[in-house]
């Protein structure tokens, strides 16, 4: 079995982009741009390593429910035909390994691990190089950056950590109550970081908990039982079937996983969700859910029906987004003139919302939003009032100084038809 050596050229690319890409930054001064840009290109590999990751993880997963296994050879654990991209494909499973280990034997490792490679550079870059901004909400609870920046941390460790504890336990076989566990288990860490970050920041790092107890299942369990297994085939040994079933377990909890850490993922768009007040218990709630929806697949591809699960997760996600409603305020309507909205949101907003922002960090509009013109103002009057009077987290860590008042100012404008004359 011969290994690959990873070609000299993709290391100096990567050192290419890094050294002389730093260079010109530090070169330009560390401008948000130059700042930008690295996160432009490490986010977009961490999409595409994450998609790389969960789609074979999804395919390997679907093999193994959909293998015809009668009929086919005493070695074989089963066999399967499948069509794709305009060809005919057909592949045997093994039921351990066959008595002459191939060439070339693919492995399947580092999407996983350049998943959470670009993911914690990901948090570096937007959480942890200016945490003030993204993670810390004083009216949560007023964090040192160095406290949120080592809670942040440690909370990925303690993942792991607890997660390893319980899998070592008898628990790990009974998968009902491991998954009952794991529920109550992650709405604590929602619930906890929730009370010490902002909305989006906790979020991320409950979905960089789950992450990371992926990729650790990889890089410590499933890859060295892979090895284990090469090398009692080659020895022409057996392997102890235990082991077998404790691996097949660990990777069990990635397939279940891959659903509510997407979800985390992509929550940041999602301000409705993570907004203060009940959103611990929305996303414990999600992840119910794309649970329940995910063992509804890997039934079906066995054979099996769950059908109830979908109605169930769908009443989750419906009671979810009811609780997500904020409660609709006795507040004053007393009618407010465009003049006061208008002066508020120059204030406040506008020295990052512009076409030539006056913020030191801003230097284009964030997001595209400018709110320059009477016109801008009414039609990101939806978004207005989603970002700075429900899920409030714009100005970005408040950093203009908003007031409660000047909230209420803006929820009656927008409420009165978010009218400009
Ligand atoms: C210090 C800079 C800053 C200030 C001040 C600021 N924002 Fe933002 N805003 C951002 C950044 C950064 C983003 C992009 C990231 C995001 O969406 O959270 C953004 C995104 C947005 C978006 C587009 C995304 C969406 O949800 O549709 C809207 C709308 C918005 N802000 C509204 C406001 C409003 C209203 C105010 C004033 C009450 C305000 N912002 C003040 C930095 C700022």
């Amino acid at each position: 079995m011969h290994k690959k050596p990873v070609p000299t050229i993709y290391i100096l690319s990567a050192i290419l982009i890094f050294v002389l890409g730093g260079f010109f930054a530090w070169q330009g001064g560390w401008t948000q741009q130059a700042k930008d840009w690295l996160h432009l290109l490490v986010r977009w590999a961490h999409v595409i390593y994450g998609i790389a990751w969960v789609g074979a993880s999804f395919y390997f997963i679907f093999l193994e429910n959909s293998l015809e296994r009668k009929g086919v050879r005493d070695e074989l654990a089963g066999n399967l035909w499948a069509i794709h991209g305009g060809g005919i494909y057909y592949l045997e499973k093994y039921k351990t390994a066959p008595k002459e280990l191939p060439k070339t034997l693919h492995w399947f490792k580092w999407d996983a691990y350049l998943t959470w490679v670009t993911g914690f550079l990901l948090l570096v870059l937007v959480y942890y190089s200016n945490p003030q901004a993204t993670l810390i909400d004083p009216s949560v609870r007023a964090l040192s950056s160095a406290a949120a920046i080592a809670i942040a941390v440690g909370s990925l460790v303690t993942a792991w950590g607890v997660y390893v504890g319980l899998s070592r336990t008898r628990l790990l076989y009974h998968q009902g109550a491991f998954g009952l566990v794991g529920l109550v288990l992650v709405a604590l860490a929602a619930y906890l970081l929730a009370h010490l970050f902002s909305g989006r920041g906790a979020f991320i790092h409950v979905g960089a908990m789950l992450g990371t107890i992926m990729a650790g299942n990889v890089l410590f369990v499933i890859i060295p039982s892979q090895r284990r297994l090469v090398a009692a085939a080659q020895k022409g040994a057996q392997l102890d079937p235990n082991q077998v079933k404790y691996t097949q377990l660990r990777s069990l909890h990635n397939n279940y996983l891959a659903l509510p850490v997407v979800y985390t993922m992509v929550s940041n768009h999602f301000p409705m969700t993570y907004a203060p007040g009940l959103n611990w218990a929305i996303l414990a709630g999600l992840f119910v859910a794309s649970v329940a929806i995910r063992h509804f697949t890997n039934v079906r591809e066995r054979g099996g029906d769950v059908s109830y699960l979908l109605p169930v997760a769908a009443l989750i996600i419906l009671v979810v987004a009811y609780v997500s409603v904020p409660p609709r305020k006795t507040a004053s309507s007393a009618p407010v003139s465009f003049a006061e909205a208008e002066s508020i949101i120059r204030q406040r907003c506008a020295s990052c919302h512009s076409a030539n922002p006056s913020d030191t960090t801003f230097v284009t509009a964030p997001a595209g939003a400018k709110l320059d013109s009477p016109q801008q103002m009414a039609a990101l009057a939806p978004r207005i009032l989603e970002r700075a009077v429900l899920s409030r987290d714009m100005p970005l860590a408040n950093k203009t100084g908003m007031t409660d008042e000047e909230r209420d100012i803006l929820r009656r404008w927008i409420q009165q038809g978010a009218k400009i004359n």
